[in-house]
């Protein structure tokens, strides 16, 4: 008999089946099946803009093509693009990134991964503000780390979300490696005030921990201001600092984004790189460069219908009992607290998502999927990624099937 009891290819490590994955894509394959069917879908559980890459982009991209650009880059990106990066960073926020600080990565996701991987060790606790985007959690305990969860203050729909600077101190122990802050926030779509960030900031010097920073929202800011924690003159001893063209330039499916830390360290993780990924692909490197360094005009464009589809969506999701709106402040999403309406229906947010979706043929995501705590049993979120027209009907169907039910 063959000494192993399970065959090879079932010997999977269990922490891979304990991963949560992106639930809003299993809501997305049922809203397609749904449309498959013939029905008329209204999807709010997007987290990409519904805009089309800029023109001149896809022109870039094709260009390279021609050009023959198809072989392997540099493991850290192209020259020109790790330059047009730092470029970007240090215009925006006054910053003094160097080139080869920048590591250019398949997408943000894979740039967190390289930080996490970097210095996440079995034992260590990574600070999470909670709900959060749930990559952070994940891969903290495929690491053998253990997500320390704090949540987020929730002050009402007129002040929103913040960050419990407090709570967060309190939470450090002996065993904490790092805390995690994405600003502007998903699920949120708080925008982190300075003085926060700066208190963070001023914490993680303190006690010593690394601050691994998600940036990808830093355009989609409808007020307020907002503070990089590429910004501190000292980030190299406290930051790993990630970012990406995926949201700003409707890029999500080219697969680009990036990591900034300092030059030791930059060095040393393109090790890791080479072994995973070898390189982000070559031409959509080439689109990136043109991307940052081309017309903005787009991409401002979109901010601003995004904000005008946010207001008119706070305006219509008010107008239902129960639901409490914040106006959020960044990235495209409102995250309404519901548990009024749970209460009236007697029902708890996961079968009032899958409800919803079957019978009205809307989508949108429970609390739970940004948070493994109680925090998310209370709050749905909806992207604003999508057309006015949609935005409103969509809501009118979630306030009738609110108001048609008596219980769930
Ligand atoms: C907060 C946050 N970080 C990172 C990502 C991943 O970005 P990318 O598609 O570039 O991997 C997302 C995508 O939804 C996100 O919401």
């Amino acid at each position: 008999m063959h000494p192993l009891r399970q065959a090879p290819t079932s010997a999977i490590r269990d922490v891979i089946d304990f991963l949560r994955g992106e639930t809003g894509f299993i809501y997305t394959a049922k809203a397609r099946e749904l449309s498959k069917k013939g029905f008329k879908v209204i999807n709010f559980g997007v987290g990409q803009p519904d805009f089309p890459t800029p023109k001149h982009i896809v022109e870039e991209a094709k260009k390279a093509l021609d050009d023959g650009f198809t072989g392997y880059t540099e493991v850290a990106g192209i020259p020109e693009l790790r330059q047009a990066i730092a470029e970007y960073l240090n215009e925006r926020y006054g910053s003094d990134v160097k080139p080869d600080e920048v590591i250019v990565t398949p997408g943000a996701k894979a740039a967190l991964f390289l930080a996490f991987a970097a210095y996440i060790r079995p034992g260590d606790e990574v600070i999470i503000p909670d709900p959060s985007y749930y990559v952070y959690p994940e891969i903290t305990k495929f690491l053998g780390g253990k997500p320390v969860y704090v949540p987020l203050k929730w002050l009402g729909s007129e002040r929103g979300f913040e960050l419990d600077v407090d709570a967060i101190e309190k939470a450090i122990t002996s065993k904490t490696r790092a805390v995690v802050i994405n600003n502007p926030h998903n699920p949120t779509g708080a925008l982190f005030t300075p003085k926060e960030i700066t208190k963070i900031f001023e914490i993680a010097t303190e006690r010593n921990i690394l601050v691994i920073v998600d940036e990808i929202y830093d355009n989609f800011v409808y007020e307020g201001d907002f503070k990089s924690f590429i910004s501190f003159e000292n980030w190299r001893d406290y930051v790993v600092y990630t970012n990406g063209l995926s949201k700003t330039f409707s890029m999500t499916g080219w697969r680009l984004g990036y990591l900034v830390v300092r030059r030791e360290i930059a060095s040393r993780l393109t090790k890791l790189a080479v072994n995973v990924w070898t390189c982000a692909t070559s031409f959509v490197q080439r689109a990136g460069v043109k991307a940052l360094k081309g017309d903005w005009g787009p991409v401002k464009e979109m901010i601003e219908t995004f904000r005008r589809r946010r207001d008119i969506m706070v305006s219509e999701l008010s107008k239902i009992d129960g639901v409490a709106v914040w106006r959020s402040r960044g990235a495209f999403y409102l995250y309404p607290n519901i548990r009024k309406v749970l209460d009236k229906l007697d029902t708890d947010v996961e079968t009032f998502a899958n409800r919803l979706l079957e019978e009205k043929h809307v989508v949108l995501l429970p609390g739970t999927v940004f948070s493994e705590t109680d925090f998310g049993r209370n709050f749905i979120r909806l992207s604003f990624a999508l057309n006015e027209e949609l935005i409103v009907e969509g809501v009118n169907r979630l306030k009738s099937f609110i108001y048609e039910h008596k219980k769930l």
